[in-house]
């Protein structure tokens, strides 16, 4: 993960950029953050800290993996962030997160975790559970091709780098054919935005990686 993600690519930090610009406009729930103009935020499946450039100055920033060899590179990163109030990782599921209070947090941010987990409806749960009324839900996920007529060849290739286990194995999990836009929907969120994309990526060894949804969904 490290060396995938060690090089920033721009061309995505862009697609990034704009995916979370939002998250500086939210206001928070909690009034002393208010009185600040601070939001407190959850990165669920942190990995090695990929998000910190996109997050408002001065946020408050809980983040949870269950794979606690993160835990070098993502304090590691967080050193180069000093504007964010980081905390420790927090070795755990997103399926499980009691240590986090409900309605407790602003916002929510997954990235390229649900591909990997084994029961999203769970997470999704917990998602709703630890976000204040009103809170955002921000996702960006790879999925399964969704043009079949253009991009037939792309699907065959993700189901069987997925089937044969082959992906798995090297990505920690990684499922090529998923979608989760499904379980979302049904999530119980009051509104979902949802934008499906092709990415950029920064080589052809993730061109099954292309398919893309970002989106927010409130609760
Ligand atoms: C492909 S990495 C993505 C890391 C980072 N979010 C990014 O965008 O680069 C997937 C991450 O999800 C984590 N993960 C896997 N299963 C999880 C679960 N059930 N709950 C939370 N995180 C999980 C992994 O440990 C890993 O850090």
């Amino acid at each position: 993960m490290h060396f995938c993600t060690k090089d920033e690519f721009p061309k995505l930090e862009e697609v990034k950029r704009d995916h979370f610009a939002s998250l500086k406009n939210h206001v928070s729930h909690d009034p002393e953050l208010r009185k600040r103009k601070v939001i407190k935020i959850l990165e669920i499946g942190v990995g090695t800290g990929v998000n910190f450039a996109h997050y408002p100055d001065g946020c408050r920033l809980v983040v949870v993996d269950p794979n606690p060899h993160f835990q070098e590179y993502y304090n590691n990163n967080r050193k180069k962030f000093p504007n964010i109030h980081s905390e420790d990782i927090l070795v755990a599921k997103g399926d499980d997160m009691h240590m986090i209070e409900d309605g407790s947090v602003d916002a929510v941010v997954i990235t390229l975790v649900l591909c990997s987990v084994d029961n999203i409806d769970q997470i999704l749960k917990e998602v709703r559970r630890v976000l204040a009324p009103g809170g955002k839900f921000y996702f960006m996920e790879h999925v399964q091709e969704f043009d079949l007529k253009k991009y037939s060849l792309r699907k065959k290739l993700q189901d069987f780098f997925t089937w044969c286990g082959l992906w798995p194995f090297i990505f920690d999990g990684c499922c090529l054919n998923r979608d989760p836009m499904p379980a979302i929907e049904r999530a119980g969120f009051t509104k979902v935005e949802v934008d499906r994309y092709y990415a950029p990526v920064p080589n052809f060894l993730f061109w099954v990686e292309m398919p893309n949804v970002k989106g927010v969904a409130t609760k």
